[in-house]
C-alpha cells in the first residue's frame, strides 16, 4: 500500500490520523502511520507541552499539527477583536435562552476556566494561529494543515522556508483549486460524512474530482474512513491517501468524554447532524438534546464564528460537568463532533490496534480485488 505521500512524509502506509489527544497521535505516528495534532483551541503552552513529548516518543516518525485559521468569522476584517468586543456582539435574547435550557435539564450553571474563552473566542484568529505555527516549527513537524479557508500567504511562506509542508482541507473542488494555486502541498478532501466542519458533497463524489482539479498535487480522502475497506475505496478513488478523525475518538488514549463514548457506543450513522449548534458554521456531531434545541425554529439562530463558542463555552462546561457526575439533564444535552462513521464505532481499543486493523483489512482488500 506504498504510494507517493509514504515517501514525502517518511511514514510507512499513507494513513494520516487527526486527534485532539496528543497520545493518539503518538501512537499512530508510532506505528508508521502520520498523527496530525488538532492544535486549533490550544493555550501556546499546551501545544508547546504536546510537541516536547511528540518529540521524545516519536524520534524517527513523522507528526504535525492542525489549526484553523478560517476565511470568514467575526473581527477578521480587523485582525481578530477583543474578547471584551466579541462579548458584546452576543445579543442578550441568546443568553437568556442558554440559562433556559440549562434550567428545563436542571444542569448547574458553572463557569468554564478563563483560558477558554480565549480559546473559544480567540483561538481562530490569525494572530493566534501565527503564533501556534512558530511554535510547531520549532519542532520537528513535517506538515502543518488548516482548515476551513486558504492559510494566509505569509504562513505559507514561513512554513515552506523551513522546509515543512502545507496541507488544507477542503469540501469543494473550487476551494481545492484555490488551495493549490496558493502554494498548498498537500489537499485533503473532506466530505459530507466526515466529523467537525463540513461541506455538502459526499467523499465519494468530491475525491475523484478533486484529484483530476489539483493533479499532480496529492490528495488524502476524508470523511467516512473508519476501516480499511474505506482505505482501498479512497485510494481506488485515486487519493494517494486517507485523512481519518472520528474513528480515533473511541481510543483508549482519546480524551473523549466518557459519556460521549458510551453515546458513540450506543449510536447508529442516523444519529448524527450538520449543525451550527456547536460552532456557528456547519459541522457534523452527534445529534442530543443541545442540537435539537439550537435547531428548532422557535428558538434563536446560531451565532456567527466564533461568537456561538464564546456564548456557549460556560453551557458546554457546565454540561460535561453534570454529564461527568451522572447529571440526566447533562447526559441529555452532551455531544461532540462525530462523523456518519459512528454506527461502525463500538469498541474502545488502542490505538495502534485501530491503525493495524485497517491496515490489514486494506492490504486484504488491495489484494482481493487484483486476484
Ligand atoms: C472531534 C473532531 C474534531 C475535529 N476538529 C478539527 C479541527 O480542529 N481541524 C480540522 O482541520 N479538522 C477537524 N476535524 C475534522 C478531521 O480533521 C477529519 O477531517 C474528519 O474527522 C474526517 O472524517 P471522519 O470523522 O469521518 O474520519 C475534526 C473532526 C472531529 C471528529
Amino acid at each position: 500500500m506504498h504510494t507517493p505521500l509514504c515517501d514525502i512524509y517518511e511514514i510507512e502506509t499513507p494513513l494520516f490520523a487527526f486527534s485532539h489527544s496528543p497520545k493518539v497521535v503518538a501512537a499512530v505516528s508510532k506505528a508508521g502511520g502520520f498523527g496530525v495534532l488538532g492544535a486549533a483551541g490550544m493555550e501556546p503552552e499546551q501545544l508547546d507541552r504536546a510537541l516536547q513529548m511528540l518529540t521524545r516518543e516519536c524520534t524517527g516518525k513523522s507528526f504535525g499539527i492542525d489549526l484553523i485559521i478560517p476565511e470568514k468569522y467575526v473581527g477578521r476584517e480587523e485582525g481578530g477583536l477583543s474578547l471584551e468586543t466579541l462579548q458584546s456582539h452576543i445579543p442578550q435574547r441568546h443568553r437568556d435562552f442558554l440559562d433556559q435550557l440549562l434550567e428545563e435539564y436542571h444542569v448547574p450553571k458553572q463557569p468554564a476556566p478563563v483560558t477558554f474563552a480565549s480559546r473559544a473566542g480567540m483561538g481562530i484568529s490569525e494572530k493566534r494561529g501565527k503564533q501556534l505555527v512558530d511554535i510547531a516549527l520549532s519542532y520537528p513537524v513535517k506538515l502543518i494543515v488548516n482548515a476551513l479557508g486558504v492559510p494566509p500567504a505569509y504562513i505559507i511562506e514561513r512554513v515552506h522556508q523551513q522546509g515543512v509542508r502545507v496541507g488544507a482541507l477542503v469540501g469543494a473542488v473550487k476551494h481545492a483549486v484555490h488551495q493549490k494555486e496558493a502554494g498548498v502541498d498537500l489537499i485533503v478532501a473532506q466530505g459530507f460524512e466526515a466529523g467537525g466542519h463540513t461541506g455538502e458533497i459526499t467523499t465519494m463524489v468530491l475525491t475523484p474530482q478533486v484529484v483530476d482539479a489539483v493533479a499532480p498535487l496529492p490528495v488524502a480522502t476524508a470523511g467516512g474512513i473508519a476501516s480499511g475497506r474505506q482505505m482501498a475505496a479512497a485510494l481506488a478513488l485515486g487519493a494517494q491517501g486517507v485523512w481519518t478523525g472520528s474513528v480515533w475518538l473511541m481510543t483508549e488514549e482519546a480524551e473523549t468524554h466518557p459519556v460521549v463514548k458510551e453515546k458513540f457506543a450506543q449510536a447508529t450513522s442516523s444519529d448524527t447532524l450538520r449543525s451550527r449548534a456547536s460552532t456557528g458554521k456547519p459541522a457534523r456531531q452527534l445529534r442530543s438534546a443541545w442540537t435539537d434545541a439550537w435547531e428548532d425554529p422557535d428558538n434563536p439562530d446560531p451565532l456567527p464564528m466564533p461568537l456561538q463558542s464564546l456564548l456557549t463555552m460556560d453551557a458546554q462546561q457546565s454540561i460535561q460537568q453534570d454529564a461527568r457526575q451522572g447529571g440526566e439533564g447533562g447526559k441529555k444535552l452532551i455531544n461532540y463532533f462525530v462523523g456518519q462513521s459512528v454506527g461502525m464505532l463500538k469498541q474502545i481499543r488502542p490505538a495502534a490496534e485501530v491503525y493495524q486493523a485497517i491496515i490489514q483489512e486494506c492490504e486484504e482488500t488491495l489484494t482481493r480485488l487484483t486476484q
